[in-house]
């Protein structure tokens, strides 16, 4: 058939069945992206005789004689459609793996539809930005354009910009010509349909048979080492408890066999003719009954020691008990005592490009592999052991990475391509689909959280005890450092004599939980801050005046419980910054205003709520950076930074941080990131440290270059070789700009702490965030309904690198947590098995599910962190689903200790509510 994409004539022949995305993009049009294969999420939107649509859903038979346009053919080349522009214009992106999908809906409509343009625009998600910035893309108003170079403080666009809109950015599996050698296979897994299960025999002989297929794996494949599929710069952080293929299934949708072949569809087919027969094991789901004498044990096959698992024969995975005063004595002399026990769920991290990955062989026989991964060093390192491989003989590496939100920092595809490359000498690609990512791939971890608080009359707190059970699932990854992180800032945040933490991490026969924004903090401020709204109201205190009378100030010691080793803390640290006092005036002052509109009739109520969080901005146990900077022959600067770029935005501020040490513009730099062969080791994109490390990093490398090049050329030329190269007319001085183009400069090593070299007792000193979060909301008491009417987040972040940048990613993270804190929920049946498969049945927020956020910045400079500033990636979703809860309660009446509150929750709340007012006459509903 004959069909027009993006203006160019084609004839194509489409398999049976085909939809659109799959014909274009197997056609070598990248711009159109996948997110799911339901038509949930609007990644793959394309024009199709002007009008928008999922073309996952389209089937390409019938795009016969019509005229396709993705984001890529809007404009003519090197131009910018107008819509596109203004995304541009409106930083509308952050990751920008669902820009080129919005980009072509927006360019679509008309001016009436404009008007309306939450209705349409609903059918495109995005994990990202929260959609304010989105919203001011299309909706046609007057736009001032953002620089797209300035020094650190100025709002400028992010470099890929131009590229991302247009769909031409290239992500992970957007391959082009000569990326990867010819032969290209395609992996598929086959998953376990049991919670807990031994294979006792499987046949893959009708598999190997079919035509086309390359290899089939097995567990008789597997290397035999131990390793966790969880990545930190200490691999013995996590338990060593998984194999690439396991006879023994610990969960439903573990890896059971892998097929590779000529196409994704023949390797689905090998996997239905893969015969297995399993023995069931028992199998336990919830994480209380896994601690009891009897419960089935997950690992009890492992040396604890070897493994680093604290307990197999408990399902213990780790735990902390530790104590500062005595907090019984403390709970019985407390004038008011509040306690409850609070539970959040397992929630998907929807990074809108599924975990994927391609590998092959390079000329000299070494692997390579390109992965949408946050940690391509340590990736490279456990991949070459697992493998047998010396760390020369791995390279990894990553395009733009299109969202992670802590999913990727997981070792989750690249294992199975290692292999399979190995084994067949050919190029192989695995994509997740997003049933894979809903249904077997790691979550958030689900928690229950017991707080009991004690408070005199004057709201002092005296008593503070959280008790922690964490779900570890089938798995161990991150589930100690998440147990660790969840009871350390959230306890730290408040003065008190006598505080206690319980916490236990366990395994059960659930889909793995790994890391994700907030790092289990999230889970733990939300029982807290919950049970402080309680207690302010018992004792008829503001909310606002409780925090302030008990948060830590600058001179109080800062102390989580009684164990700095296990805490990762001690006495006398000192803050590198303060700014919580700022942040709560400033939602305090702003959160009244604003005059939404309230929606009208006799069952709504509306109510207000707050909730702070404290974020230590710097991963505690050792997280490195090393930056280079060169000045080239033709007077331009090459930056190499190993972190990756997955809307964490780093690449934007390492510009500017460059633009400003060297004097330059962002047109005269060329950055080369996250490749383990191009750039010096770097831990990784997480813990927010893209900033504070790297950047630190990449600081300390501009500055030595800087003053390197000042020194040599003023030798040289009697001038200042800076300013030549800052002109055009710098180019004339090119043979001495040769001489110069050896000064090649390392950072320091950067750490989480400050260099020695600035003669401070660094051991002293913390950097530490504050976010508060406030909401004005109403409560729909016939259905239970939650509506957002005002969201205001006050950050101290320190400096404001990038002030849109900031505020997108505060109002990502707040709309994150707003889904988790009212819809999300990876569901499944009694016996483990999925229930959620599908983006549609998972509920991630929609552009009319949010408000926008008004963020406000405190005025901080930080000591630690690079030109004072602050990370504030994973902090922003911390305090959202408590001052949501407390909100709620102040609406309705109804304390949800239950994620998410979901209308249904509400609803039954609400009911159990008038039944007990009915019973003593006092309904007020
Ligand atoms: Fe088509 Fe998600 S990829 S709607
Ligand atoms: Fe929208 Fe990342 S920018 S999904």
């Amino acid at each position: 058939m004959r069909l027009s994409v993006d203006g160019v004539a084609a004839e194509v022949d489409p398999r049976p069945g085909q939809c659109l995305r799959t014909l274009l993009r197997e056609g070598g049009c990248t711009s159109v992206k996948k997110g799911c294969d339901t038509g949930d999420c609007g990644a793959c939107t394309v024009l199709v005789d002007g009008a928008a649509v999922h073309s996952c859903l389209y089937p390409a038979l019938r795009a016969a004689g019509r005229e396709v346009t993705t984001a890529a053919g809007l404009a003519p080349a090197g131009e910018l459609h107008p819509v596109a522009q203004r995304f541009v214009d409106a930083a509308g992106f952050q990751c920008g793996f669902c820009t080129p999908g919005m980009v072509v809906t927006a360019a679509a409509l008309d001016e009436q539809q404009r008007a309306d343009l939450d209705e349409h625009l609903k059918g495109n998600l995005c994990r990202c930005t929260g959609y304010r910035s989105v919203r001011e893309a299309a909706d046609g108003a007057e736009l001032e354009p953002l620089p797209r170079s300035g020094p650190v403080g100025c709002a400028v666009s992010a470099p890929a910009a131009h590229r991302v809109v247009t769909g031409t950015e290239p992500y992970t599996l957007d391959l082009a010509d000569g990326d990867v050698p010819p032969g290209l296979l395609h992996a598929a897994v086959l998953r376990s349909p049991h919670a807990h299960a031994r294979v006792t025999a499987i046949d893959t002989s009708a598999a190997e048979a079919l035509e086309g297929v390359h290899l089939v794996l097995t567990h008789r494949d597997s290397p035999p080492v131990l390793f966790s599929t969880g990545r930190h710069e200490d691999r013995l952080d996590d338990p060593d408890d998984t194999l690439v293929l396991d006879p023994v299934l610990r969960h439903h949708g573990q890896r059971v066999a892998v097929a590779v072949a000529e196409s994704v569809a023949l390797a689905e087919e090998a996997l239905r003719r893969v015969v297995v027969r399993y023995e069931v094991l028992p199998a336990v789901l919830d994480p209380q009954l896994a601690t009891a004498p009897g419960a089935p044990l997950l690992h009890a096959d492992k040396d604890a020691a070897a493994s680093r698992i604290a307990d197999p024969g408990r399902n213990l995975v780790a735990e902390l008990h530790s104590e500062v005063g005595d907090v019984a004595g403390a709970l019985a002399r407390a004038h008011a005592v509040v306690e409850g026990t609070w539970r959040t769920q397992r929630v998907s991290h929807v990074a809108l490009e599924t975990h994927a990955a391609v590998g092959w062989l390079d000329d000299g026989g070494r692997l390579v592999v390109r992965s949408s991964t946050q940690v391509p060093f340590l990736v490279r390192d456990e991949l070459a052991r697992v493998l047998g491989l010396g760390r020369d003989r791995v390279r990894v590496l990553a395009a733009r990475v299109g969202g992670g939100f802590g999913g990727k920092q997981e070792m989750l595809t690249e294992d199975l391509v290692g292999l399979a490359v190995l084994r067949t000498g050919r190029p192989v690609q695995y994509e997740t689909t997003r049933r894979e990512a809903l249904t077997a791939l790691p979550t958030r971890h689900p928690m229950d959280v017991r707080v009991r608080l004690g408070a005199r009359a004057d709201g002092t707190l005296t008593a503070l005890a959280v008790d922690l059970l964490s779900d570890a699932g089938a798995y161990g990854n991150h589930s100690p450092g998440v147990m660790f992180h969840s009871v350390h800032e959230s306890v730290a945040t408040y003065r008190c004599a006598n505080k206690r933490v319980d916490a236990r991490a366990v395994y059960t026969n659930s889909v793995p939980s790994g890391a994700f924004r907030g790092y289990g903090l999230g889970q733990v401020v939300f029982a807290l801050e919950s049970a402080l709204d309680e207690l302010a109201r018992e004792l008829g205190l503001d909310p606002f005046e409780l925090r302030r009378r008990n948060v830590v100030v600058p001179g109080d010691r800062f102390v989580a419980t009684s164990d700095p080793a296990l805490t990762g803390v001690d006495d006398g640290l000192r803050f590198g910054s303060y700014g919580l006092d700022q942040c709560l005036d400033l939602v305090q002052r702003e959160l009244p205003l604003g005059g939404e509109p309230v929606p009208e009739g006799p069952r709504w109520r509306t109510g207000s709520g707050i909730a702070l969080s404290m974020i230590a901005t710097v991963p505690p146990r050792g997280h490195f950076a090393d930056a280079s900077a060169r000045l080239l022959p033709d007077g331009t600067w090459e930056l190499a930074v190993g972190t990756a770029e997955f809307g964490n935005g780093t690449t934007t501020v390492h510009t500017q941080i460059a633009v400003q040490a060297l004097g330059t513009t962002a047109d005269r730099l060329r950055l080369r990131q996250a490749d383990t062969d191009a750039t010096s080791h770097d831990t990784g994109a997480f813990g927010s440290a893209g900033s504070v490390v790297a950047g630190r990093a990449l600081l300390t490398a501009c500055e030595r270059l800087a003053a390197r090049v000042r020194d040599l050329g003023a030798g040289l030329l009697g001038a200042d070789p800076r300013t030549a190269v800052l002109e055009p007319g710098g180019v004339r001085c090119g043979r001495r700009l040769a001489a110069l183009a050896d000064v090649h400069d390392h950072a320091l090593r950067t750490t989480g702490a400050a260099p020695s070299a600035e003669g401070r007792d660094d051991a002293a000193l913390r950097s530490v965030a504050f976010n508060v979060q406030g909401f004005r909301v109403a409560v729909d008491t016939g259905t239970g309904e939650v509506r957002l009417l005002r969201s205001v987040h006050a950050v101290d972040a320190g400096t404001v690198l990038n002030p849109v940048q900031l505020r997108g990613q505060v109002e990502g993270g707040v709309a994150q947590a707003v889904g988790s804190a009212l819809f999300e929920e990876v569901r499944r049946n009694p016996d483990g098995s999925p229930l959620t498969v599908s983006l549609r049945e998972y509920r991630a927020p929609r552009i009319t599910d949010l408000c926008d956020t008004l963020v406000l910045f405190a005025d901080t400079y930080d000591e630690v962190g690079p030109l004072g500033a602050k990370s504030m990636s994973e902090a922003p979703y911390n305090p959202v689903a408590p001052a949501l809860a407390n909100a709620v309660f102040d609406a309705a009446g109804v304390r949800l200790r239950e994620l998410p509150m979901s209308a249904d929750r509400v609803w039954r709340a609400l009911r159990e509510q008038r039944g007990a007012q009915g019973a003593v006459g006092t309904a007020r509903l």
